[in-house]
């Protein structure tokens, strides 16, 4: 969703900005912008559409040594070049760009700025205008901009710039992610480290209402009251090969391919030096000290929690529930006398989610997050974190961080389980071995998904998952997929609910992707199957080895029958892909979509 960064110093700063923009692209975004400013004033270029499009508007000659840029995903007023960020005052003194929702921007329009015209549709516009109608009034830059702030309800991160002030970026944020990076000689603004990676790894966390000035040399974040604040920086751990696509067509299927690679790290990365699988006293405690877990995610990882829950309960025995991050807040359910919160979260930044853990802190309820994120808002906010070891994940459409979100919680149900005295039935680290080289055999056949998403999903407008038990959660994943980057209507149902209501929707022709990976329901999902091939559907039926029948369209390495998911996902991820591919859709940025998402 959109992103922000910031640059001061004596480089090239429209270069800096416009490539920090492209690392945020991955985020998803409509229209785009950059506004430099130097001795002749402040120079704004915006455009509708992608950074290359406002790379060809930017004026290359142009020097300058302070500037803010912009990626927005829209969400008041339609994508377009006047509702694209930065934003400026009437006078053009102020120049300001903002991830978030101001809530109440209509209220303070009306109530503060009754006479001025507006140019956008944005919410944003109205924050920069207020500010500068509180230094017409008389206040100093600091406080006009605290004091604007304080009148904003929902969610922001911001960076603004005064042309009578050429030396400082004013920084602030609530709710949405931005942190500050620093150099030697230049400082930097972001909404993610990746985004200024190229030039720095060291950061400055930024809390909720916080205000921050970044010159050239200094960096001064100040609390409510106006008093400074100091805060050691972090490293950002990023390889910046991690973040370059290398000799793959798109991130989806770099990030699909490097599945095998992500499962081994996550073994030797909770593995203790005997090699057995370890999660940190504290967390294990937590969990079994709850009398009920309460998983909350938002998309993928929403699927990636029903799965978890499977592991959870099935090892350790303690109950879970699994709820949409955006549906919990306001529709809690009577929780348990002791209950633990574990957010998942890819990106650790989803406002749904955060909002949910802002909600149980007031509590006092334990968390967890597990995220890939390292430092992100939920693992900062939640009592404890576990990590994904997956490495950036650019592609919108979640992959790899599925799967190691499956890895990372069947690792927490066995370290669970055997803390709770409960005999476990396999070794998990070696299942989880198993696991990294059968997805290896299933990235290698590329060609047969390639093929598979032709015979099946070349023409048709929609497609169907169908699974029982635990397939039934890899087949709602496999739809999302689907839907996501290729914009085919798919939906993902449990097998048996079929025959009540959406079989009326099979007709000559419409694909049924089966999942067939559960001994103890093989009969029953393939009856399914018939059901709809009575019907006119083209099945396309996934199976584990040792489960196979004579048509299956592909036969899945066999893994241990509880962490099928993690392989059985990758088929329906590559099929997608191709889905995509072939319809000439664009598979990392899909239309509408965010990577992280940042509003509620
Ligand atoms: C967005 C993305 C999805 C993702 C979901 C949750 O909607 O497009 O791919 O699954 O957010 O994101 P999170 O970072 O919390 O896992």
């Amino acid at each position: 969703m959109c992103g922000i960064v910031g640059y001061i110093g004596q480089n090239d700063t429209k270069e800096i900005l416009l490539k920090g923009l492209e690392k945020l692209e991955y985020r998803g975004y409509d229209s785009a912008g950059i506004a430099v400013m130097n001795e002749n004033g402040v120079h704004v270029f915006k455009e509708k559409g992608r950074i290359a499009v406002l790379r060809e508007a930017v004026d290359s000659t142009l020097a300058s040594s302070v500037g803010i840029g912009h990626t927005r995903w829209a969400t008041h007023g339609v994508p377009s070049k006047v509702n694209a960020h930065p934003h400026q005052s009437e006078s053009e003194r102020f120049t300001l760009v903002h991830n978030g929702v101001i809530e109440n921007y209509s209220r303070l329009k009306r109530e503060y700025l009754p006479d001025v015209e507006l140019k956008s549709e944005t919410d944003t516009e109205v924050v920069v205008q207020l500010l500068e109608g509180f230094v017409n009034d008389g206040m100093e830059i600091e406080e006009a901009f605290r004091h604007t702030l304080s009148l904003l309800k929902g969610s922001y991160a911001i960076a603004l710039l005064d042309k009578e002030n050429k030396e400082t970026i004013y920084v602030a944020k609530s709710k949405s992610p931005l942190l500050v990076g620093l150099g030697d000689n230049f400082n930097v603004v972001a909404s993610d480290a990746m985004a200024m990676l190229q030039v720095t790894d060291q950061y400055v966390e930024i809390m909720d209402k916080e205000i921050v000035l970044v010159s050239e040399q200094s960096v001064t974040i100040k609390n409510l009251k106006g008093e400074v604040i100091e805060r050691a920086p972090y490293t950002a751990e990023l390889d910046a090969s991690d973040i370059e696509k290398g000799t793959y067509p798109h991130y989806m299927l770099k990030e699909i391919d490097e599945q095998p690679l992500v499962i081994r790290k996550i073994i030797q990365q909770y593995q203790d030096e005997n090699g057995k699988l370890t999660i940190a006293d504290d967390i294990v405690d937590a969990v079994n000290s709850a009398d009920r877990i309460y998983i909350i995610a938002a998309g993928t990882s929403y699927h990636a929690g029903l799965v978890g829950k499977q592991f959870i309960e099935k090892m350790a025995k303690v109950p879970v529930e699994v709820h949409v991050a955006s549906e919990f807040s306001y529709n809690m359910p009577l929780l348990s006398e002791n209950p633990l919160f574990v957010f998942i979260s890819q990106s650790g930044e989803t406002a749904d989610s955060r909002s949910v853990l802002v909600q149980i802190k007031e509590h006092g309820y334990k968390s967890l997050t597990i995220t890939n994120v390292p430092g992100s808002t939920l693992s900062r906010e939640a009592d404890y974190t576990l990590l994904l070891h997956a490495g950036p994940e650019i592609a919108v459409a979640s992959t790899k961080a599925y799967t190691a979100q499956l890895a990372v919680l069947s690792i927490l149900g066995a370290v669970a389980a055997e803390a709770r005295g409960i005999a476990s039935e396999f070794d998990l680290s070696q299942e989880l071995g198993i696991i990294a080289n059968g997805m290896e055999v299933l990235c290698d056949a590329k060609e047969e998904m390639e093929q598979i998403a032709r015979d099946f999903l070349s023409t048709t407008r929609n497609c169907f998952f169908i699974g029982r038990a635990v397939d039934y959660y890899v087949g709602l994943e496999g739809a999302l997929k689907l839907k996501e980057i290729s914009y085919i209507q798919a939906e993902g149902f449990a097998g048996g609910e079929l025959k009540h209501g959406t079989i009326a929707l099979i007709e000559e022709g419409t694909p049924i992707i089966a999942l067939a990976t559960q001994e103890h329901v093989n009969l029953s999902i393939r009856g399914n199957v018939k059901e709809v091939v009575a019907r006119g559907a083209n099945p396309c039926i996934i199976s584990m080895k040792g489960l196979e029948e004579e048509d299956d369209a592909y036969v899945l390495p066999v893994v241990h029958e509880l962490l099928t998911p993690l392989v059985a996902v990758i088929p329906l991820q590559l099929i997608s892909y191709y889905a995509a591919l072939h319809r000439d859709c664009d598979v990392d940025k899909p239309r509408n979509l965010a990577k992280s998402v940042t509003v509620e």
